[in-house]
């Protein structure tokens, strides 16, 4: 594998790079540290290919850049509590939803939201299974300057139930789960922007499946409202769309990005996630 000059190849205009000539199954110089860093924030979305790496290499790639965080409900890969394995049946999705079939930004429903994750495919479908992400400080500029004061000055709430599936919430089951969710991560606010806490660049700050509603307005202009930002921030030209290899990796950062996997597959998909703990939005 290429260790020499790493290089980077942007893959849309709004965010995503794709970098080469660096192995992750070594650990990373002080150089090549600052040139991820870098590509991370300056592209939003970073891109790895042939990487067979095990989770331990996973996890010290990851722990370059902070603690990591313990999913308080995904299951965890055996032995490991800081990889995810997000597995689908063997003949298509199944359990791999995880709601991650739509646009969102990973855990806001918590107080302190994680500031990355690196994803890595261990197993890919024949066809079909990309992820797409969007650029959250693309839509806060994309704003007129009247409507970005307006919104500035707004605090939302983030719920982990906000967006539960109603094959989940109709279950008899589901109410009790529900309850013990919301004593466990009870709702929290945030900014609708956000100042990103490294470059100082603001960002839009709601998602489909945590925002669940905007503190201070009637329920018609918040649903109006966080509607209007999601539609808008969700448009294509704010995205970009990766087809993952086996050993292909993915790192985004998650304070100013949203990403969406496609459930488009009918054959087994695993992948193991890592993800970096964040601080809170201001
Ligand atoms: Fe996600």
């Amino acid at each position: 594998m290429a260790t020499s000059q790493p290089r980077i190849r942007p893959l849309a205009g709004s965010l995503g790079a794709e970098i080469s000539g660096i192995d992750l199954s070594e650990p990373l110089s002080e150089e090549q540290f600052s040139f991820v860093h870098r590509a991370l924030l300056e592209y939003l979305v970073i891109f790895f290919r042939d990487q067979p790496v095990g989770p331990e290499q996973q996890i010290a790639f990851a722990r370059r850049f902070g603690d990591l965080h313990i999913h308080p409900y995904i299951p965890c890969l055996e032995g490991y509590p800081e990889v995810l394995a997000l597995k689908s049946k063997d003949d298509g999705p199944g359990n791999m939803a995880y709601q991650s079939n739509t646009w969102h930004t990973d855990l806001t429903y918590e107080a302190e939201p994680p500031m990355a994750s690196v994803l890595r495919a261990v197993e890919v479908p024949e066809a079909g299974g990309d992820t797409m992400w969007l650029n959250l400080y693309a839509a806060y500029d994309a704003l007129s300057a009247p409507f970005q004061k307006f919104v500035s000055g707004l605090t939302a709430v983030h719920n982990i139930v906000a967006s539960m599936p109603s094959d989940f919430t109709d279950q008899p089951y589901a109410a009790r789960q529900l309850t013990r969710m919301q004593e466990t991560s009870p709702p929290v606010e945030h900014p609708v922007v956000r100042t990103h806490p490294e470059t100082g660049k603001k960002c839009l700050f709601v998602n489909r499946n945590f925002t669940s509603h905007i503190k201070g307005l009637t329920r018609p202009e918040s649903d109006a409202l966080i509607g209007y930002l999601l539609s808008h921030a969700e448009q294509p030209e704010f995205q970009c769309r990766f087809h993952w290899q086996r050993n292909s990796i993915a790192m985004w950062d998650n304070r100013c990005t949203e990403h969406y996997a496609l459930v488009d597959y009918r054959s087994r998909r695993v992948m193991h996630r890592v993800t970096v703990c964040g601080d809170r939005p201001v």
